[in-house]
């Protein structure tokens, strides 16, 4: 089966400094990988790069066998941004921003037939999911930061993607919050879709986690996984 995820020699420059050196990282579609390490050893980096966020400067990456600029299927890959692209701008509502996460699944040639009902459903579930059902008119750069990263988990959920890539999905989240989050994605995993994520306390994730991947300065330092 082809890799949701697939780095090979992965070089990455920031202002001149090599933030990502030469990573190899294979992700089996099913796996549950959490990335760690030291704050600023790449882990934000190889997540973006990965995706196709961010340029290489050498190696190759893979998102379903395609390199990230011909991938066109996007509605298989839900993204949690470690911040907030949100807030500045137009001023949105926590169900827009949710129901965003859809859009990649829209047809390109026929997105008329878009499914509104399923979408809607979709959007309410993801809502649900986050504890978040009963805020979906609040203005989502208003909230709490932690509502705000459950905002942009519901996002992810919306799109009802086969492989989730989340960076710090927990960072100062309630425990409450973390425990649905880890009930939410062991329902997900138990299904089949692929989890990449980083954090620097598991916390009520760890029982899920199938594979461990540690950076430092921009180097994989271990991978418990490589072998399975
Ligand atoms: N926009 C940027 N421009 C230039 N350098 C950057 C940029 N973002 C990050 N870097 C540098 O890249 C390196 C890795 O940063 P990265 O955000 O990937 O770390 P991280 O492991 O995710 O850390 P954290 O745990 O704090 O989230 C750091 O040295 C950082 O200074
Ligand atoms: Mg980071």
């Amino acid at each position: 089966m082809t890799p949701p995820f697939e780095m090979r020699g992965g070089h990455v420059r920031r202002d001149g400094r090599d933030v990502l050196r030469g990573v190899d990282l294979r992700v089996a579609a099913g796996d549950v990988v959490a990335v760690l390490g030291p704050n600023g050893a790449g882990k934000s980096t190889l997540i973006k790069a990965l995706l196709g966020l961010l340029p290489l400067s050498g190696g190759s990456t893979a998102v379903y066998g395609v390199p990230p600029a011909r991938f066109r299927d996007w509605g298989r890959v839900g993204y949690v941004p470690q911040r907030l692209p949100m807030g500045g701008g137009v001023p949105a509502t926590v169900r827009e921003v949710v129901a965003s996460g859809r859009v990649a699944r829209r047809s390109r040639w026929l997105p008329a037939l878009t499914d509104r009902g399923a979408d809607r459903a979709a959007v309410d579930r993801a809502l649900a999911a986050v504890g978040l059902a009963g805020r979906d008119r609040d203005t989502a750069h208003l909230l709490s930061g932690g509502q705000q990263q459950r905002v942009l988990i519901a996002r992810a959920l919306a799109g009802e993607p086969d492989a989730f890539v989340l960076d710090e999905p927990t960072a100062g989240v309630d425990a409450t919050s973390q425990l649905d989050l880890a009930g939410t994605l062991g329902g997900l995993v138990a299904g089949g879709r692929t989890v990449v994520l980083v954090a620097h306390e598991l916390g009520p994730l760890a029982p899920l986690i199938t594979r461990t991947v540690r950076l430092a300065g921009g180097r994989i330092v271990a991978d418990d996984g490589e072998a399975a």
